[in-house]
C-alpha cells in the first residue's frame, strides 16, 4: 500500500432486489457448491420495494472481517459467508483512489480486512428471498469494492455459493438458473430470459401473511426432502424439465394463462413434496390456504385467468396479476376477505413491477 496511514476506509454501498421462483428451485446435489437438481426460473422484484443494501468498507485498521445483519452482528463462520469472500478475494484487482491518496494491490487484498452492514428493508428469513437479495448483494458489493471485472454471470455463480436463489437476482426480469452438469459447478449460473420490459403490464402484489421468521430454513427444509421424500426425485426428473421448456414458451409469448397455470401448479408441488417429507415441513398456514382459496375462485368465476399466486418456503403469498386493473380487483378481494385489524388480517401489501439490479455505489 503506497499510504501506510491507518486511517483511510474505502466503502461502497450496493442494493439487490429479490426475487420469487415460478418454477422453485428445492434440493441440491452439492451443499457446498450449492448445485441444484433442478433448473429454476424466476421474476425478479422491483428494488424500490423489496430489496438489501449492503455497505462493505476495507481499511488497514480492521483486524478481522466482520458483518452486520440487520444492525446486529453475525458471526462469518459459516462456509457459505466464506466462499463468497475467498472466490471475490481471488478476483480482486488493483484499486486506487488518487484523491484519498489510497493504492491497493491486487496482492494486498488478501491480508486486509472488511466489515460489511447488510440491510434488507422486508422480512429476512420469512419466505421472501431474503438471502437471494441478501448474497446477491454482498457478492455485488464486494465486486465493486475489490475492482473485480467479472460480468454478472460470472458473479451469478460465486453469489450461488452463498444462496442458490441468489444467483437469480444479478439480472432483472425473468430470470434462470440453469443447474449445470459441470462438478465444480462452473456451468450452474443465471441466465436472464428477459429484462423487466418484455412483460410489463404485470403487477406483483406480495401479501405478507407473518413476518415472523421460519422455523426451518430453506437449507435444512431442503436437505430434508432430498433425503426422506419420494417424490421429489419425480419433481426434479420428470416434471420440472417439462415445466422450464413451457414456462420459458409462455413468458416469450406473455402467455398469461399458461404462466399462471404453470406457477401456481409448481408452487403446489413444491409444498407437497415439503409435505412429502419426513417429518413434514409445513411453510404455509391456514390464510396462505385463504389466500389460494380465494383467488381460484376468482379466476373460475373469470374463465380465465387474473392472478397467479406462488408462495415460496414461508406462509406469506406472492401475486402476479395479469394487469393493473386485475390487481386492483385483486386488492379489493384481499381487503374484503382478510379485512385490516382482524383476525386474518394481512401485514402489507406491495405492488411492485419487476425491475433490474440497481449500483448505488
Ligand atoms: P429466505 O426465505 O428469507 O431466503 P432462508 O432460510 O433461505 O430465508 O435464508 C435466511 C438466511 O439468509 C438468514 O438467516 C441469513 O443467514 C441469510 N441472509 C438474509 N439476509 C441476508 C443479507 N442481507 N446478507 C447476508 N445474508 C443474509
Ligand atoms: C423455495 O436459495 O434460500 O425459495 O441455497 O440453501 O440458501 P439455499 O436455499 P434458498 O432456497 C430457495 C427455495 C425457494 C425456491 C426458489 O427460490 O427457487
Ligand atoms: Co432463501
Amino acid at each position: 500500500m503506497a499510504e501506510q496511514s491507518k486511517k483511510w476506509v474505502l466503502m461502497v454501498t450496493a442494493q439487490a432486489p429479490t426475487n420469487i421462483a415460478v418454477i422453485k428451485y428445492w434440493g441440491k446435489r452439492d451443499e457446498n457448491l450449492i448445485l441444484a437438481i433442478n433448473d429454476s426460473i424466476s421474476v425478479t422484484l422491483d428494488p424500490a420495494h423489496l430489496c438489501t443494501t449492503t455497505t462493505v468498507a476495507v481499511s488497514p485498521s480492521f483486524n478481522q472481517d466482520r458483518m452486520w445483519l440487520n444492525r446486529k452482528e453475525i458471526s462469518l463462520a459459516g462456509g457459505r459467508y466464506q466462499n463468497c469472500l475467498r472466490e471475490i478475494r481471488a478476483r480482486a484487482r488493483d484499486v486506487e483512489d488518487e484523491k484519498k491518496g489510497i493504492k491497493i494491490t491486487k496482492k494486498d487484498w488478501q491480508n486486509l480486512h472488511v466489515h460489511i452492514d447488510s440491510y434488507n428493508n422486508f422480512p429476512t428469513a420469512a419466505g421472501l428471498a431474503s438471502s437471494a437479495a441478501g448474497f446477491a448483494c454482498l457478492v455485488f458489493s464486494l465486486a465493486k469494492l475489490m475492482n473485480v471485472q467479472e460480468d454478472n454471470g460470472r458473479l451469478s455463480a460465486i453469489a450461488r455459493q452463498g444462496s442458490g436463489s441468489a444467483c437469480r437476482s444479478l439480472f432483472g426480469g425473468f430470470v434462470k438458473w440453469v443447474m449445470g452438469k459441470e462438478e465444480n459447478g462452473s456451468d450452474s449460473v443465471a441466465v436472464p430470459l428477459v429484462d423487466e420490459k418484455h412483460w410489463d403490464e404485470l403487477v406483483i402484489i406480495i401479501a405478507v401473511v407473518s413476518s415472523r421468521q421460519k422455523e426451518t430454513s430453506s437449507t435444512s427444509g431442503m436437505r430434508e426432502t432430498v433425503e426422506t421424500s419420494a417424490l421429489i426425485e419425480h419433481r426434479a426428473k420428470v416434471v420440472v424439465p417439462k415445466r422450464i421448456i413451457q414456462m420459458e414458451e409462455a413468458i416469450q409469448n406473455r402467455d398469461f394463462p399458461t404462466f399462471a397455470q404453470l406457477t401456481c401448479s409448481d408452487s403446489n408441488q413444491f409444498h407437497a413434496v415439503c409435505m412429502d417429507t419426513s417429518p413434514p415441513i409445513f411453510y404455509m398456514n391456514d390464510t396462505s390456504h385463504r389466500v389460494i382459496g380465494c383467488v381460484e375462485k376468482w379466476n373460475r368465476s373469470e374463465g380465465t385467468p387474473q392472478v397467479a399466486y406462488t408462495f415460496d418456503a414461508g406462509p406469506n403469498a406472492v401475486l402476479i396479476a395479469r394487469n393493473r386493473k386485475a390487481a386492483t380487483l385483486m386488492l379489493q378481494r384481499l381487503l374484503f376477505h382478510f379485512p385490516p385489524n382482524s383476525d386474518t388480517d394481512l401485514d402489507s401489501y406491495v405492488i411492485g413491477d419487476k425491475s433490474i439490479l440497481k449500483d448505488a455505489g
